[in-house]
């Protein structure tokens, strides 16, 4: 019965080993005709002249060259007819107390059409940006799909960015609208997120509405003609009588969103995914990996300010008419066994969370864990980060007791959806490993120069030689910089900046960076990034940022810092960490801040990180050669005041 339904509303998901070979051959053979039958599953206003047009030199790339659509009719309107009271969204609370809510595909849509409306009123247009700063609230989502709804862009920013970074961001978009709330709750915390945006709009005039939705309760500020209440704009389109909002005509390669992520310039860049190709790939990826069902309960526990709660909370599960599950909190509020008890009170059949979380959780031991059932789960997954083997068996056997494959996937935020990873029952899992490629992916690795790396049992730089249909189209008003940065580095490659091995059997393993970017939490840093916020602390002259092994952390991070005059270091670490909160926000504070006479530089200005991931690593016995450095002697100094 249940393989029916999936038939009927997945034709094009994989159900055996064969047919993922056959799937990922085709996809490779004759990429064209391949995705034209997968976008056979979704409603389009009109079908595309041609799938796909691409150069990776430019670069550009069109898929569904021509189609219009909108995603939101994809996410929501095509699944009434049969899923009308289908739960879409279930909200868990960040208080264990407060009410769970539900909101069925009818409500949903209602939902969104309403604050369609509200956008509206309020002057925003097709193309338009619009920031949203929210906690995990159903509003969260029902903000992004309705600014899809009538073409508005959006740009969803992590509850846990600061003033500065919000102020940033708001500037690079020219964004005019934002929609926010009073204050958010994430575990025992209440966080300010209205004063936040107060403080980012001292440098953001050019700001128009501010649409606040109350929360938390916290007093706010409201400025005159600027800033207004969402319940209030609700009521005036219900007195307007504007229940429905015909959903905007896009074109298959206009912009969904921008999402801003970290890199290796000290400036964040904003990442533009479009309307037909991302709907497709997060929707053909949810349906794969996870091998969803009709009827599952599929709880990712990112936030949606990132991309995994943007493709694995809304649009994948809602473009597939799943019940996705959205938690306000924390994993340890009010104790470490909440996601468990989350599990045995929906009955989750889906969980997907990141390794940080895993490893933290394992820190509190097995008492609040062997107290639930967990026996509704079917299916794990990880994402953001390598999972070594510790956590993956301690989730493998102690949530999935043995019986769910964990699916480890790779990708980016660049990538819109899952690249490699095994699928559920489908492919076999492989501890530590994120396996194989989806189909449409051809990963490749390459040595430094940029060689092809042919065979097995090999590492390398990894790379991507053809386009999927959620790849990255451009960074937002900076063409030269997506270019740059991603098609750049190997001729006619997409480069990942992500280091990786395959072993005998074709399998891959993501090993981690390869550039200046840090995975602290899951969470992407960019070390110029940092450092320039370190920088910006009065008296500081020069710091350099490293990474290095943090049993929860995945890594942390490690400030060398250059401070002029006399100091109490106890108390300046403590401001040169509040600096970091202030410009960038709580999740990029540095772990350690040991104070240098200078930093280990080449000749010719470089600063030597190898040397300094050395020290931090605890590994000073053998630094290599150091013998270009201008000044050696620096490094013992260094190795001395390690931390
Ligand atoms: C890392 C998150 C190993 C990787 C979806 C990548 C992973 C960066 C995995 C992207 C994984 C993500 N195994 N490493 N399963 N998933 N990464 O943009 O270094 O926040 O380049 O996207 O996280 O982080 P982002």
């Amino acid at each position: 019965m249940v393989r029916n339904l999936c038939v009927m509303k997945y034709p094009h998901q994989v159900k055996t080993l064969a047919e993922y070979k056959a799937a990922y051959d085709k996809s490779v053979k004759e990429p064209e005709a391949f995705w034209a039958k997968v976008a056979e599953n979704f409603s389009w206003k009109k079908k595309w002249d041609k799938v796909l047009d691409w150069n990776f030199s430019e670069p550009k790339i069109e898929w569904f060259k021509g189609a219009k659509l909108n995603i939101t009719e994809n996410c929501l309107d095509r699944h009434l007819p049969t899923d009308a009271n289908t739960p879409a969204i279930i909200w868990e609370s960040n208080n264990p107390k407060e009410a769970s809510i539900t909101y069925t595909y009818q409500q949903l849509y209602d939902k969104v059409c309403q604050f369609a409306n509200v956008l509206k009123n309020n002057g925003v247009k097709k193309g338009d940006r619009v920031c949203i700063y929210m906690g995990m609230i159903p509003e969260l989502a029902i903000a992004t799909l309705a600014c899809a709804r009538i073409g508005a862009i959006h740009s969803v920013i992590f509850g846990g960015f600061s003033a500065q970074a919000i102020s940033d961001r708001l500037q690079d978009a020219n964004a005019e609208f934002i929609v926010t709330c009073d204050g958010a709750f994430r575990g025992a915390k209440d966080i300010p997120l209205k004063s936040v945006i107060d403080e980012a709009l001292k440098t953001c005039v050019f700001v128009k509405k501010v649409i606040v939705y109350k929360r938390t309760n916290t007093s706010v500020s409201m400025k005159a003609d600027r800033d207004i209440w969402w319940y209030d704009e609700i009521k005036k389109v219900e007195a307007q009588g504007n229940a429905a909002c015909p959903a905007e005509e896009m074109d298959a390669e206009d912009i969904l969103f921008i999402l801003y992520t970290s890199g290796s310039t000290g400036k964040p860049k904003g990442v533009v995914h479009t309307c037909a190709g991302y709907m497709v790939w997060t929707n053909y990826t949810f349906v794969n990996v996870f091998q969803y069902k009709p009827g599952q309960i599929h709880f990712c526990t990112a936030d949606i300010g990132w991309i995994t709660g943007h493709s694995y909370i809304v649009y994948g599960p809602l473009s597939a008419g799943a019940t996705s599950l959205m938690f306000e909190g924390v994993p340890t509020y009010p104790d470490a066994g909440r996601f468990w008890e989350i599990v045995d009170k929906f009955k989750v059949n889906i969980l997907y969370t990141a390794p940080t979380a895993i490893r933290s959780l394992m820190s509190f031991g097995l008492d609040l864990v062997n107290n639930k059932k967990l026996s509704s789960l079917e299916v794990l997954g990880s994402v953001g980060e390598p999972i070594n083997e510790e956590a993956w068996h301690w989730y493998h056997t102690n949530i999935g007791k043995e019986k769910c494959p964990v699916v480890d996937t790779w990708w980016q935020t660049e990538t819109g959806g899952i690249l490699i990873s095994n699928l559920a029952n489908v492919t076999p899992h492989k501890p530590s490993f994120a396996t194989l490629p989806l189909p449409g992916v051809q990963p490749c690795l390459v040595d430094e120069q940029g060689k092809v790396i042919e065979g097995n049992n090999v590492s390398g730089n990894l790379c991507i030689k053809f386009p999927w249909p959620g790849i990255i189209r451009t960074t937002y008003n900076d063409h030269e910089r997506c270019r740059q940065t991603y098609f750049s580095t190997y001729k006619n490659l997409y480069f990942t900046g992500d280091g990786c091995l395959r072993d005998e059997e074709g399998n891959y393993r993501i090993t981690g960076r390869v550039d200046d970017v840090l995975n602290v939490s899951g969470h992407r840093i960019g070390t110029a990034e940092l450092e320039n916020a370190i920088n910006s602390y009065t008296g500081v002259i020069e710091s350099a940022i490293v990474g290095y092994p943090h049993d929860i952390k995945g890594q942390g991070i490690y400030a060398y810092v250059i401070y002029d005059g006399d100091h109490d270091h106890a108390e300046t670490r403590k401001e040169i960490a509040a600096s970091v909160t202030k410009m960038i926000g709580a999740i990029a504070k540095p772990d350690k801040v040991q104070f240098v006479s200078g930093l280990p530089k080449t000749r010719s200005g470089k600063i030597m990180r190898r040397i300094l991931r050395k020290i931090a690593e605890g590994d000073t016995g053998n630094l290599g050669d150091t013998s270009t450095l201008l000044d050696p002697s620096l490094v013992d100094e260094i190795k001395k005041g390690a931390l």
